[in-house]
C-alpha cells in the first residue's frame, strides 16, 4: 500500500517511523516532511494548506491511505476533498474539525450535552467582553475562538492583564479573525492529561493517557509552546476515571456530534483537567498531539495501519484492542535558541548517528533539514528524543542520557519532563 503523510513535525516523523514497520505498506510519501523523515519516506515539498496540489499529488501517485497531521489542513476541509475523490484519508471532516477550530462550537456542544467543562461566556464585542471581565475576579481564562497555533489561550491572574489580552485579540486583532470572537471561562485548578482516542464516528479505541509539558521553562514557568516533552502512561488516572472519560467525555462527544449530523472520524484528543478526581475538558483537538504522538507510537506494539483503515471504513469495532509495549515511554523536545518567539536556524546537529545505534531510543525530527550527510536546524522545535524504561526513573534516565549525546549551538530543553509522575510514584 502507498501511504501519504501530510505534515512536517515530530508527530509526522513518529507516524512515518511507525507506519514504515507495517507489513501492509510498500512506500511512504510525506508532504513536506523534514530531514529525519527523508530517511524513511519520499519527502515532497508541498504546502499543507495547498489542498489542490496535495490532491493532484495523491491522485498521481495512487495513494491508498493519507494521514493528516496538522489542524489547519483538517479545518480547511482536506478530508472532504480527498473523500469526494475516493482517496482513503484519516482525519475528521471540515465540520468535525470545528471541535478544535472553534472553541465556541466545542464549548457550546459540551455544555448542551452536559459534558464536564469550565463554565464560559462567548463575546463578539470588545465592550461586552470588557464589561464582563470588570465584573469577575481572576483567575480566569481568555481564549480566542479560532486556530492560533496553540497560542490563543491566556490564564489571567490580574485584572489589567485581562483587559490587555481582550484588546490585543479583539481590537488589535493579533490573530486576525481567529480572535474576533473570544470565550472567557472559569479557571480550573488540577493536573492536566492528554487523552487521545481513535474513532470511526461510532466506537472509540482509546490510547494510553499521556501528559504534555506546554510551558517553555522547568516547573511549568515561562510562555506556552507547542509542547516541550511528553510521557505515557500517567499515574494520575485510575481505571474508574478512565471508564468515566471514555463513556462521558469521549463517547459522549462523538455521540453529540453524531446528533448534530457530524460523523467524526480520526483521533479525538481531549485536553483534560483532572480536578478533585473528576475529569473536565479544557479543549479538544481534532488530531494526534505533538509531542504526545512520539512516546505513544514508540510504545504502541500493534500495527497502526489496520487501526487507521478501520476508522476510515467505520469498522473500528473489528479491532478489539491496541497492544502496548510494557513500561514508560518519554519524549524530551530539544528546541532552538529563541523558541518560541524567534528561533535560530541553520545550526549543524551532532550526535544523531551515535543515537541511531542505541536500543530503546528514537530521535524524531521536527525542524531539521538534511544537506549532504549533515542535519541542520530549521525551526523552533528541532528534535524529540524518545526513550523507554521499566519505571519512570529508568525512562527519565534513559531519555536524558540520550539527550546528552546531541549537540547544536543554542540548543535548549526542559530538564524536568516526567518529574510529576516520578514524584507521585516514588513519594
Ligand atoms: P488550550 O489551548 O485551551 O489547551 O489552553 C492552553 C493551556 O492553558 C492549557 O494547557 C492549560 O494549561 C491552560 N488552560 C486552558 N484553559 C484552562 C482552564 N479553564 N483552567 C485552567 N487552565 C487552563
Ligand atoms: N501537545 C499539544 C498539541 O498537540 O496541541
Amino acid at each position: 500500500m502507498k501511504v501519504l503523510i501530510i505534515g512536517s513535525g515530530g508527530r509526522e516523523h513518529a507516524l512515518a517511523w511507525k507506519i514504515a514497520q507495517s507489513s501492509m505498506v510498500e512506500s511512504i510519501f510525506c508532504t513536506p516532511g523534514n530531514g529525519g523523515i527523508s530517511e524513511i519516506a519520499d519527502c515532497v515539498d508541498l504546502n499543507v494548506s495547498d489542498i489542490d496540489a496535495l490532491l493532484r499529488f495523491a491522485k498521481k501517485e495512487r495513494i491508498e491511505l493519507a494521514i493528516v497531521g496538522p489542524e489547519n489542513s483538517l479545518a480547511s476541509g482536506i478530508v472532504d476533498v480527498f473523500g469526494r475523490e475516493g482517496i482513503p484519508i484519516f482525519g475528521p471532516s471540515m465540520k468535525g474539525a470545528q471541535i478544535e477550530a472553534s472553541k465556541v462550537f466545542s464549548k457550546e456542544l459540551l455544555t448542551e450535552y452536559g459534558i464536564p467543562t469550565a463554565p464560559f461566556r462567548s463575546f463578539r464585542q470588545y465592550n461586552d467582553a470588557l464589561a464582563h471581565i470588570q465584573a469577575i475576579t481572576p483567575p480566569y481564562v481568555i481564549k480566542a475562538d479560532g486556530l492560533c497555533a496553540g497560542k490563543g489561550a491566556y490564564v489571567i491572574r490580574d485584572q489589567n492583564e485581562g483587559a490587555q489580552v481582550i484588546q490585543d485579540l479583539m481590537v488589535h486583532k493579533i490573530y486576525g479573525d481567529a480572535g474576533a470572537r473570544i470565550i472567557i471561562e472559569d479557571f480550573l485548578p488540577g493536573i492536566e492529561a492528554s487523552y487521545l482516542a481513535f474513532t470511526d464516528g461510532t466506537d472509540i479505541l482509546p490510547m494510553v493517557p499521556s501528559q504534555d509539558h506546554k510551558p517553555l521553562l522547568d516547573n511549568d514557568k515561562g510562555p506556552n509552546t507547542g509542547g516541550m516533552g511528553a510521557y505515557t502512561p500517567i499515574p494520575f488516572i485510575s481505571k474508574s476515571m478512565e471508564e468515566e472519560i471514555n463513556a462521558r467525555i469521549m463517547t459522549g462527544t462523538i455521540k453529540a456530534m453524531g446528533d448534530k449530523g457530524i460523523t467524526y472520524k480520526g483521533v479525538l484528543y481531549g485536553g483534560l483537567m483532572l480536578k478533585d478526581c473528576s475529569p473536565y475538558v479544557i479543549e479538544f483537538n481534532a488530531r494526534l498531539g505533538d509531542p504526545e504522538t512520539q512516546p505513544l507510537l514508540f510504545k504502541m506494539e500493534s500495527d497502526i495501519v489496520p487501526i487507521l483503515l478501520a476508522c476510515i471504513e467505520g469498522k473500528l469495532s473489528d479491532i478489539k484492542e491496541i497492544k502496548w509495549k510494557p513500561g514508560v515511554s518519554i519524549c524530551v523536545v530539544i528546541a532552538s535558541k529563541g523558541y518560541p518567539e524567534n528561533p535560530e536556524k541553520g545550526k549543524a546537529i551532532k550526535g544523531l548517528e551515535y543515537l541511531k545505534r542505541q536500543k530503546d531510543v528514537a530521535v524524531f525530527h521536527a525542524g531539521t533539514k538534511k544537506i549532504g550527510d549533515t542535519f541542520y536546524t530549521s525551526g523552533g522545535r528541532v528534535l524529540g528524543v524518545t526513550a523507554t524504561g521499566e519505571t519512570y526513573r529508568d525512562a527519565i534516565k534513559n531519555v536524558y542520557d540520550a539527550v546528552s549525546c546531541i549537540e547544536f549551538e543554542g540548543m535548549y530543553f526542559r530538564k524536568d519532563i516526567g518529574s510529576k509522575a516520578l514524584k507521585i510514584t516514588e513519594e
